[in-house]
């Protein structure tokens, strides 16, 4: 990390709420402990399941490359990520969270981070960044933030994934994708029994993924539409190689690359 670097961190938001930023931090933290004790059922919804391969394809990392999985949560990305044999490591500010993605990629290092905050990696350490879903959970100040850190930690010609939740985000629209996706699998009787059995988890995912949505009106979450999430990525400097939405067209996936040469600079 660079001295300049060291010395900053994410500006404070102004939020509607008057609560301080270590209050949201910590109810933030508890959000995302609480949600993963039941979050992996995503892994049973197509339009969940699509995205997660997708960023990962999009990013295509290969055998020895120095790959982050920044916001790792409960590790789905990474499990996609390891296929691919790179050097893997994980951060996120849930500490439950680094454990379960410690059982299910015991091959990757995880550590501690809250990506308000500089990140612990010298300048140019990673080849590959992943950030699935993550920044649109972050006021805008701390997001950009996030992204100048990647910018700065991931090496001259390198790439980033990003995926965040689109403005106007619906999220009955990933529920009827879900639906769609067991019913082409496994017709009327997969579908039914799919519901008979995770009903009530269901039902929770819908009622957690409200309140992240609730957040977006109080300013404490960003949802972004193409125009802003482009500007997002280029205000750090990464020049966009392409983007395509995702998860039921409720998430726009974008692949960025650090430019190499003088440009580079971080
Ligand atoms: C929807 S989950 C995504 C997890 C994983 N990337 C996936 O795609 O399944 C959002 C993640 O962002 C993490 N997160 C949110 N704000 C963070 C922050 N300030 N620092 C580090 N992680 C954060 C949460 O802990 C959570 O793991």
């Amino acid at each position: 990390m660079t001295a300049n670097n060291a010395a900053q961190i994410a500006p404070d938001a102004k939020t509607s709420t008057g609560a301080s930023l270590a209050e949201r931090t910590a109810s933030a933290q508890k959000f995302w402990g609480d949600y993963f004790g039941f979050y992996d059922i995503l892994n049973q919804a197509a339009p969940y399941r699509n995205m997660i391969e997708g960023h990962v394809e999009m990013l295509d990392p290969k055998e020895g490359e120095q790959v982050l999985d920044a916001g790792c949560g409960t590790g789905n990305v990474s499990v996609e990520l390891i296929k691919r044999k790179p050097n893997l490591i994980g951060v996120d500010f849930v500490e439950s969270a680094l454990d379960v993605c410690r059982e299910k990629v015991p091959q990757a290092e995880y550590r501690f981070a809250n990506l308000r905050l500089p990140l612990e990696f010298a300048d140019a350490t990673f080849d590959k960044i992943a950030c699935c879903v993550v920044l649109q959970f972050m006021d805008q100040g701390a997001a950009e933030f996030a992204v100048r850190q990647f910018y700065r930690v991931v090496k001259p010609g390198g790439r980033v994934t990003l995926t965040v939740f689109v403005k106007g985000f619906n999220r009955r629209a990933v529920l009827f994708g879900t639906f769609r996706g067991l019913y082409q699998n496994g017709g009327v009787i997969g579908l039914l029994r799919f519901l008979f059995t995770n009903m009530m988890v269901t039902a929770r995912v819908m009622s957690y993924v409200k309140e992240l949505k609730n957040l977006e009106e109080t300013g404490e979450h960003v949802f972004y539409s193409r125009e802003e999430f482009e500007a997002l990525a280029t205000q750090a400097g990464f020049v966009v190689k392409g983007m395509e939405k995702t998860f039921a067209d409720q998430s726009l996936t974008v692949l960025l690359e650090k430019p190499a040469g003088p440009a580079a600079a971080g």
